[in-house]
Order: C-alpha cells, then sequence, then structure tokens
C-alpha cells in the first residue's frame, strides 16, 4: 500500500514583531525575530486519482477549508505550475498548530506540503529554492522550511538565521476567540501616532545579543510585539491571560503575531509545568501546550 510521503513542520513564534508604515501593496514593513517550536502539523502526501485532493485531520478540522483557500492546497498547485507535474497527489494534514492563532500553522502547512509534493513527485528542489516558491503563497511559508531562530524582514520573508543559545521552554495558551490579522494591523493603524511609525523597523540588538548569549531571563524582558495593544484592544481577554502568567512568575510573556495564542517564557522544564497546572486551574485559555524552541525546520518522518 502506498503510504505516502510524510513531513512534520513546525509552528513559530515572534520573540519581537516590530511593525513600520503601510506600503504601496498594503502590507506593512515588518521587523520579526522568529522562533521554531516543537509543536508541530504532519503533512501526507500519496497518490491520488482525483487530481489534487485533502483531507484535515484533528480538533480543530471543521474549520479548515479542503479547497483552494487552503494553502496547502495551493502549495501543491503551485508546484504542479511550475513543473508541469499532471499526476495528483492526495494530500492529508494531521493538524495541532491552533487554526488563526498567530502561530503561522496554514504557512507550515504549505511549507510542508512543499516539502512533501517535492519528493512524491520526485522534484529535486533545494530548500531555498521551496523556500523563494513558499514566499509566493505567503510572507510566513519559508520560515517553517528553515526551522531554528531567524530574523525575517520585508512582509517577515526575507530570512536571515540568528544565533541563539540554550533551551526555550515555553507555556503557550491558546485562545477560544479568533482574531483577524487585517483587522490587528487596522487597529495598529488607528491606535498608533504615524509620526511614531518607522519606515523601516529594526529587530533590537539587545534582544539579538540576549539570544545569543543564552540569556533567558534578558529575553524575557525584551520580548517585544508593537501589535499588542492592537490585538488587546480587540479581545480584552488577552490582558487577563498575559497578566495571569505573569504574576504567576514568568520571565516574560508575548502574543505570538497578530493572536490571539500568548507565549510565556519560563527558566525551565518544571517551570514550564508548573505555569501550565497554574494557568490550567485558573481556566482562562482553550488549552495549554508546553514546548520547547528552537527547533529544526520541516523534515521528513520515515517509516
Ligand atoms: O499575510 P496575510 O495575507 O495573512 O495577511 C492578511 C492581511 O493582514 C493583509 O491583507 C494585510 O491587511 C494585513 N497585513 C499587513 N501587513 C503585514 C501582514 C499582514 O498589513 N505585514
Amino acid at each position: 500500500m502506498d503510504s505516502g510521503i510524510r513531513v512534520r513542520v513546525p509552528a513559530k513564534i515572534n520573540l519581537a514583531l516590530m511593525v513600520g508604515r503601510q506600503r504601496s501593496d498594503q502590507y506593512h514593513e515588518l521587523a520579526t525575530l522568529f522562533q521554531a517550536v516543537s509543536l508541530y502539523d504532519d503533512i501526507t502526501a500519496s497518490s491520488s486519482s482525483d487530481g489534487i485532493t485533502c483531507e484535515v485531520l484533528g480538533a480543530e478540522a471543521h474549520k479548515i477549508g479542503v479547497g483552494d483557500d487552503n494553502l496547502a492546497v495551493r502549495a501543491a498547485k503551485l508546484l504542479q505550475e511550475i513543473y508541469g507535474i499532471t499526476e495528483g497527489v492526495h494530500l492529508v494534514i494531521d493538524k495541532r498548530i491552533p487554526v488563526a492563532g498567530g502561530m503561522a500553522g496554514g504557512s507550515a502547512d504549505a511549507a510542508g506540503a512543499l516539502l512533501a509534493c517535492a519528493r512524491f513527485w520526485e522534484l529535486r528542489i533545494p530548500v531555498n529554492e521551496l523556500m523563494e516558491l513558499g514566499a509566493q503563497l505567503g510572507a510566513d511559508v519559508p520560515f517553517p522550511l528553515m526551522g531554528g531562530c531567524a530574523v525575517g524582514l520585508g512582509r517577515g520573508e526575507s530570512l536571515t538565521p540568528a544565533l541563539c543559545r540554550g533551551v526555550f521552554h515555553w507555556v503557550l495558551a491558546f485562545s477560544t476567540s479568533h482574531l483577524s490579522t487585517p483587522e490587528v494591523f487596522r487597529r495598529f493603524d488607528e491606535i498608533t501616532a504615524p509620526h511614531s511609525i518607522p519606515a523601516i523597523p529594526q529587530v533590537s540588538q539587545e534582544l539579538m545579543m540576549a539570544l545569543i548569549s543564552g540569556d533567558l531571563d534578558r529575553v524575557g524582558e525584551l520580548l517585544l510585539n508593537d501589535l499588542s495593544q492592537a490585538s488587546c484592544s480587540l479581545l480584552p481577554e488577552l490582558h487577563t491571560t498575559l497578566r495571569a502568567g505573569r504574576e504567576a512568575g514568568c520571565l516574560g510573556a508575548i502574543i505570538s503575531g497578530s493572536g490571539p495564542t500568548i507565549a510565556f517564557l519560563t527558566k525551565s522544564e518544571s517551570a514550564a509545568a508548573d505555569l501550565g497546572v497554574t494557568l490550567s486551574s485558573l481556566g482562562i485559555a482553550r488549552d495549554i501546550r508546553l514546548v520547547t524552541g528552537p527547533v529544526g525546520g520541516a523534515h521528513f518522518l520515515e517509516d
């Protein structure tokens, strides 16, 4: 039986998300520091007699379309078009990364589909070329192929690997609510004084130095997301979750991307477990997960 090509692909957290002015293509100029974490979606590519088909597994599967609205399907179509492939593929997405959670789950699936389909169709495409193709699908698609830590400029797609020392123990709080990325950026524009928005934003050197030296306390202090205020004003419950984690003694807390997932940095595995129990007992999140970072990018799972 054809068990297919299986790829495991990580979610990301933004340790910094600095927002600049809106560009002529309506996107905001960004400077962000990504870290890939040990929360994964698995993508399987196997034979299909009916073109490109897709199936999603997991608790949030009902929230995801399986047609052209699915970025993994678009990734497979892009490869078909560029390489003149006529054979179909069946994609199975085993979803664990929260849907619309600010952790680039849809982009991770597209990255996984690129890698899985390239091998399934026996296309020998180097990862850096897959990353370039990924950038055509969305700004967050290249990073899950790279993994580790990286600075992203432009819309976040122009990546430079960042040195990072140590193991980061994160507690993730998934929200029951939903935030729309365009709405968060719109609110950011409404509430931010234009003169305080830089044309070209930058990730602070202090944060990069703290990352290199593995100074987790300092990293915790320097976590910064320019979209926080906008996300919190649209979803005030985020204030409560952030406060609860800070009061329970995390090193730092940050909304990932445009939210609503919140990531709490802790000093050790046991501190993460303690914080997870505290947050769970308060019942303020849909789900609590303990993850570590940085982890490698998308990779094959061999049977
Ligand atoms: O990246 P994605 O296409 O999901 O972004 C959705 C919307 O969020 C964009 O159409 C835009 O309104 C807003 N956005 C932005 N600047 C970015 C990323 C997203 O204004 N860098």
